[in-house]
């Protein structure tokens, strides 16, 4: 009798789930799903409890196959795990079903009024279980070490449509309504699962992947997105084959929180990426990186969360470096250091969330993200590759991969491997001091290369045209990145009077700026527009910065305070719940 997961009620000794069917109706009008799960457990029942994760979940039955209840306990609610339904399983059981309704406040969906979406006709749900909310949309062992293939099926208004990360079954119409089924053949842990409901359409980029977003959004949408399937192939060389047969995209409304979620089958995206300049792709090369880091190979809980985004952030680079060489990956790994200094400046505090290996005992995996796992995971990774050079390090993460395909790891999996597959490599970097000790350890090589020396030689300073010709967005984000903070006054006002940068258009560019800004005090012209990108976006990684710059400073930070008052309604609940600690 063990538990599985810090996050989860699973328990080793207990029934584990193998494949579940579940079937939804959509009701918009209350914003509930009527819903009903059957659990299909690995091996038939030794008899005893089964503990469910379920989060703000109304239970109306608890059945067994016959449809015979069965006894069991909806336990008190614990503020980060929810609540633990007990069933009591008969000896011999191969499966239970639940039939519940989810909450309007459940954690992994946000229901959006028409006038939160593009085209303002029609209302849109979308979920998003990461790390673990999928608990409040249906019960389940609600931790990436139980895989699970399931069927779904979904009763949404015959105008709107339904998406799965899944393959599609088929649509049937029944007047006003319409019941889509979809089929998901490969295990995923239960964080994957995800859907959309809503006005949208879709475009083929090629054979096997396609855009869907709102009508409105389609066309810019394909032509952002439509070198997809050169990145497909240039994962497959560096990774192999793609495991999970389609890689379609979803553009989501502007309150997803994130810059994309690697839903297997079905990215969900930020509308923030549609910059009209191809230039923040890096977050689709991202997503299909985790086809192999993540989907496939599994952290086992979010203690291990570096060996998703770490190992994907390293994938990701290499992906850009076959597309866009290593000038470009340089740059993007510069600015991942210079956001990671940010980072360790932020948690002074609590120095013990800067390790790669955490201890979450306590803490929701929520308030632990940080660009920590990210990019210290990835330098972690470039030591390795430094020291073992980069054929034998590609042939160790063949490896990796390889020996643990649909399967869930840990941080000591990791170190394991390394040590048998070239010993002493993890004594020559201090592999200890990365994995278990806070900040950057003196085995640290910042990234190097001529245009990125060319980039932080001007910081500190208001470069002159001449010397910014030709820069991309990614020059300019590591550029503004890299200034000291505050800046002085005399400094930022003449980088916005030469560059018009409270004008950008590109979102990156844009937050980078305006919260260098806020930091040094500039308000003239940069709080309105610091205004509008708060209301049109609920984008962490936008939020996060713009609120925390604004409150750090006594001037602005009722600013801060009124702004989030006003706009919180437009954001996910997620967000909201990190932006209030930021502004409070
Ligand atoms: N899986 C993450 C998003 C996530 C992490 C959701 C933790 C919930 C909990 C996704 O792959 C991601 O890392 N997105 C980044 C992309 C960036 C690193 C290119 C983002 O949203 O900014
Ligand atoms: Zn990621």
């Amino acid at each position: 009798m063990a538990r599985l997961d810090p996050h989860s009620y699973a328990d080793d000794a207990q029934p584990r789930t193998k494949s579940f069917d579940w079937r939804a109706t959509v009701d918009f009008a209350a914003r509930v799903l009527h819903a009903e799960v059957t659990l299909h457990f690995a091996e038939p029942a030794a008899g005893g409890p089964l503990d469910l994760d379920t989060r703000a979940l109304d239970v109306d039955a608890v059945l067994d196959a016959s449809g015979a209840p069965l006894e069991h306990t909806l336990h008190a609610a614990d503020p980060i795990l929810g609540r633990r339904l007990e069933i009591a399983v008969p000896p011999g059981a191969r499966s239970v079903r639940v039939r519940y309704r989810t909450s309007p406040e459940a954690s992994a969906l946000q229901w959006l009024t028409p006038e939160q979406t593009l085209g303002t006709q029609h209302p849109y749900l979308f979920s998003q279980c990461q790390a673990i909310h999928a608990r409040s949309v249906l019960p389940c062992q609600d931790t990436p070490s139980v895989r699970q293939t399931f069927t779904a099926s979904i009763d949404v208004p015959s105008r709107l449509r339904a998406v799965m990360a899944a393959a599609p079954l088929s649509r049937e119409l029944h007047g006003e309504r319409a019941v889509e089924r979809f089929e998901m053949p490969q295990p995923i842990p239960p964080y994957l699962f995800a859907l959309a409901v809503g006005d949208l359409a879709s475009k083929d980029l090629s054979p096997r992947s396609r855009v869907w977003a709102e009508p409105a959004a389609l066309e810019a949408a394909a032509w952002e997105f439509e070198r997809v399937e050169e990145h497909l192939r240039a994962a497959e060389a560096l990774f192999g084959p793609y495991d999970w047969d389609r890689f379609d995209l979803l553009v989501m409304p502007p309150s997803f929180p994130y810059g994309g979620m690697e839903n297997p089958r079905l990215t969900f995206l930020t509308p923030s990426l549609l910059a009209g300049d191809r230039s923040l792709v890096n977050v689709v090369a991202h997503e299909l990186a985790h086809s192999w880091t993540g989907n496939l190979v599994t952290n086992a809980t979010a203690e291990h969360f570096w060996l998703n985004e770490g190992f994907t952030v390293f994938a990701e680079r290499r992906i850009l470096e076959a597309l866009e060489g290593p000038e470009m990956a340089a740059l993007h790994a510069a600015i991942g250091h210079q956001k990671l200094q940010q980072a360790f400046a932020q948690h002074a505090a609590r120095p013990e969330l800067t390790k790669l290996r955490t201890h979450l005992v306590g803490i929701d995996p929520d308030e632990a993200f940080s660009v920590v796992p990210y990019e210290k995971g990835y330098f972690f990774l470039k030591a390795l590759e430094a020291a073992a050079g980069r054929a034998a390090f590609d042939a160790l993460l063949a490896r990796w991969l390889g020996a643990h395909r649909f399967g869930a790891v840990t941080t000591d999996d990791f170190l394991a491997l390394v040590e048998r597959e070239i010993p002493g490599l993890l004594a020559e970097v201090d592999a200890k001091a990365w994995v278990d000790a806070p900040g950057l350890p003196a085995t640290f090589r910042a990234p190097d290369s001529a245009r990125l020396r060319a980039v932080l030689e001007l910081v500190g300073r208001a470069p002159a045209p001449g010397e910014t010709k030709g820069w991309s967005v990614t020059e300019w984000v590591l550029y503004l990145e890299a200034m000291p903070r505050p800046s002085p006054l005399a400094v930022c006002e003449e980088l916005d009077r030469v560059y018009g940068l409270t004008a950008a258009k590109n979102p990156e560019v844009l937050v980078s700026w305006l919260t260098l800004a806020c930091e040094s005090g500039l308000t003239d012209g940069v709080l309105p527009r610091v205004e509008e990108v708060l209301g049109r976006t609920g984008r962490m990684k936008y939020l996060k910065p713009l609120y925390r710059a604004l409150a750090a400073r006594p001037e602005t930070k009722p600013l801060a305070q009124r702004l989030f008052a006003e706009l919180r309604a437009r954001y996910h609940p997620i967000a909201q719940q990190v932006v209030r600690g930021v502004v409070a």
